[in-house]
């Protein structure tokens, strides 16, 4: 008799083409209409499995649902590079492990950041609103103007593999790079960015600053009211990684006050249930966490996290383990 099929719960609707290869190696139990997971339902599904594929929204992984899982749960895997989400020492202790999917979402999340970095430079919010409400008028030499980006200086907040990746697209835009990381990376990998060891003493130089550090105790609330004021006035700020590494209270009122003259946001404390003061305000060039959001990339985040479980299942070790 061929051995039995190890039980996966997939939390969320995944591409097609995942969800096919996974069926093929586990009896799976999938989300059909791609609902949120309630912690009682997550409790309930995972009750049979030996296995868990979530994303980033299962944020009861953080908060203490770890401990009250199954002991027939051998290995969590995260559809994302973030792992924040998932508190990790709860799971050692469980022995369970815990897997991402780092790389194959980098260039796709350094787009949006350039995609961030030009759409609140230039306006792309209100251009597109003034152009879509029939509010445009009259092409004019000296209204609405954005900001230039090319010659511009861009500080890079977290030097991974995000960040070295932006790094490569904005010097395209001739930008002057720098960028701050707990160490330098390799110069082939900085793409020209300056290293700064103190974060403090790059904020002076970041006519542009790219949050691209992961969110953990130490990052989260960094950017708030007294780094940006380290900035220079009429500075931009754009977020890819996560919304909590940002003060709201902070961001708002320096984009109200124009200290910050303009910021781009994918990511957002408690999103989808975003700050509702950013909705007001024109100088926000706002998207809703869309930087792994192709379907390529999509799909080769759900392969690494089968290829993942099928090494974990086959008695190797994942490529991706956190634990
Ligand atoms: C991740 O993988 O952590 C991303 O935020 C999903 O786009």
């Amino acid at each position: 008799m061929a051995p039995a099929l190890p039980r996966l719960l997939v939390t969320r609707r995944l591409p097609q083409e995942v969800e096919t290869r996974l069926a093929k190696s586990y009896w799976t139990q999938l989300n059909a209409d791609d609902h949120p997971m309630s912690e009682a339902e997550l409790l309930q599904g995972a009750g049979d499995k030996d296995a868990l594929l979530i994303t980033p929204m299962d944020k009861s992984f953080a908060t203490g649902i770890i401990a009250r899982l199954p002991s027939s749960i051998k290995i969590i895997a995260t559809f994302s590079v973030g792992y924040e989400h998932v508190d990790i020492a709860a799971a050692r202790q469980k022995n369970i492990t815990v897997t991402n999917t780092p790389n194959v979402l980098t260039n796709a999340t350094a787009d949006i950041a350039l995609l961030l970095i030009l759409g609140a430079a230039r306006g792309a919010y209100w251009g597109e609103r003034m152009v879509r409400e029939d509010r445009w008028n009259s092409w004019s030499p000296t209204e609405p103007l954005g900001l230039d980006v090319t010659g511009r200086r861009l500080g890079i907040l977290g030097m991974g593999r995000i960040g070295q990746a932006v790094a490569k697209r904005a010097r395209a835009f001739d930008m002057e790079l720098h960028y701050h990381n707990r160490r330098p990376v390799a110069a082939e990998l900085a793409h020209g960015a300056r290293y700064h060891a103190d974060l403090d003493k790059m904020l002076p130089y970041c006519d542009f600053l790219s949050i691209n550090c992961a969110s953990t105790p130490e990052t989260r609330g960094l950017v708030n009211g007294t780094l940006i004021d380290k900035l220079p006035k009429g500075a931009i700020i754009v977020n890819t990684s996560r919304g909590d590494i940002v003060d709201d209270d902070a961001l708002v009122s320096a984009l109200k006050s124009g200290r910050v003259a303009a910021a781009g946001l994918d990511v957002f404390r408690n999103e989808p249930k975003i700050d509702p003061r950013y909705r007001a305000l024109d100088n926000v060039f706002l998207l809703p966490h869309l930087g792994s959001a192709t379907r390529d990339t999509r799909i080769a985040m759900g392969m690494r996290a089968a290829d993942n479980l099928d090494a974990f299942f086959a008695g190797r070790k994942p490529a991706d383990t956190l634990t």
